[in-house]
């Protein structure tokens, strides 16, 4: 039995067995922090045919407040301003990376050297340059890698993998892969790191693209050229109230009269490229777009059929057979513990599953990885293959013409 079929048919680990428990360091405790700490949590409770358990042992936020959450209310044995304390920590088996973009790179490089198992989210460094460094350094100190690419575990993105892998809808001709989310829509929503090239890189090429395309490639393979363009749409934003002194995060909205300070990177992007499998495709990411609040969506045409699927609609895969009754057109798959996870969160067809689920799924499978020492992916090779595309978009947003995607030349360098 694999780990998702276990999970399906919610299997026990052997009568009697010893659970390990894996000491969890968790830097940066945000959204994407609390997420992955919940998870952990999450995993005691949901898959029973585990045979780990994950303990939160320590947490890195410079924010007296989110360290004192990480303690109090997550029940992590302690926190500390000083991220270097959570990965030096003893008792930290696996680091957990959830910190602004910029920041990715040098926690990587030291859980590496400290020859700890890096989870990093996406993008895994603000620039491909960045990850580039940190897929050498994971590569070089031979540490397991994980990636926050986790609408790839969406039970049905994965049933659409399996019917394309599978011939179900012919040869694939095209691709169209979107993510349009509202959060930065609002001209009032304040100049938070994402919005700061020293902070957090690269704009939605990193934040929003790296996800589309990573779907993409779970599902298609490679892309070998591309050519697009970026826009920043809303120039000036609120700058953070600093008092009291939380950092804001994307949802964070400042008031009219505020002081202002200038995005430095960009809000929209959009890509035409050509697949290794010489199917063709489009992107399109906004994060200050009117009307789609978190599309993260994609449509695969074949020969013989088509699929679409989007993050606001995560429990139904639309589906069209051309082999079927000419007048059934598009029919919708509704998710259901008929597919492996979902029965995990859920029982029964129909009852949906969400955003978080889709974390507890991946950190249980990156986790599982590392205890049986079995390569994982997405890791940071996944996302070397991102940066890869997102250098010659950058290329050719700059030259205007389609450029190849080719290894990035901090690869040589590493
Ligand atoms: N996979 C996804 O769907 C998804 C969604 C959102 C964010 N992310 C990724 O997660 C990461 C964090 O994003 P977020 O939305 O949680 O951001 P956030 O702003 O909510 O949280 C970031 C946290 O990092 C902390 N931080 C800042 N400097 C730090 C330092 N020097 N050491 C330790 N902590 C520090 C901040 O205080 C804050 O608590 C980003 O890389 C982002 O791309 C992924």
């Amino acid at each position: 039995m694999n780990a998702a079929t276990e999970a399906m048919t919610g299997g026990r680990a052997e009568a009697g067995s010893a659970r390990r428990p894996i000491g969890i360091g968790v830097i940066g405790f945000g959204w994407l922090g609390h997420a992955h700490s919940r998870s952990m949590q999450r995993i005691r409770t949901l898959l029973p045919q585990r045979t780990f358990d994950p303990v939160l042992v320590a947490c890195g936020d410079p924010v007296e407040a989110q360290r004192r959450d990480a303690v109090d209310s997550f029940g992590f044995a302690r926190a500390s301003a000083d991220w270097r304390r959570v990965i030096d920590d003893p008792e930290v088996e696996v680091v957990y990376i959830a910190a602004p973009n910029m920041l990715h790179l040098e926690l990587v490089e030291a859980a590496a050297q400290a020859g700890k198992p890096v989870f990093c989210e996406k993008p895994v460094g603000g620039t491909p340059e960045q990850v580039a460094r940190a897929a050498a350094a994971a590569r070089r100190a031979g540490v397991p890698s994980g990636v926050g690419y986790n609408y790839r575990w969406a039970p049905l993105v994965q049933y659409a993998r399996e019917l394309i892998a599978g011939g179900e809808l012919g040869d694939i001709t095209n691709y169209r892969g979107r993510f349009f989310s509202m959060y930065g829509a609002d001209p009032l929503g304040v100049l938070s790191w994402r919005f700061l090239q020293d902070e957090g890189g690269y704009g939605v090429t990193s934040d929003l693209l790296s996800h589309a395309v990573d779907l993409a490639h779970l599902l298609l393979g490679p892309i070998t050229r591309v050519v697009g363009t970026t826009a920043t749409v809303i120039s000036e934003r609120p700058l953070p109230n600093p008092s009291p002194p939380t950092r804001a995060s994307h949802y964070g909205r400042g008031e009219p009269g505020d002081p202002t300070g200038a995005v430095t990177n960009e809000d929209y992007a959009g890509m035409l490229c050509e697949f290794a499998s010489g199917a063709r495709g489009t992107f399109e990411v906004s994060r200050a777009i009117i009307g789609p609040e978190s599309q993260m969506a994609f449509d695969v045409y074949g020969t013989r059929g088509a699929a679409g699927w989007s993050l606001e609609q995560l429990n139904e895969l639309r589906l069209y057979r051309a082999t079927d009754d000419r007048g059934s057109g598009y029919t919708t798959v509704l998710g259901g513990d008929r597919f492996p996870y979902h029965g995990a969160f859920v029982p029964g067809a129909g009852n949906p599953i969400g955003y978080e689920d889709l974390v507890v799924i991946e950190d249980y499978e990156f986790l599982r990885a590392v205890v049986e020492e079995r390569p994982f992916a997405p890791g940071f090779d996944e996302a070397l293959q991102w940066a890869r595309v997102q250098a010659a978009l950058l290329r050719s947003v700059r030259s205007g013409s389609w450029e190849d995607v080719m290894p990035v030349p901090e690869e040589e360098a590493a």
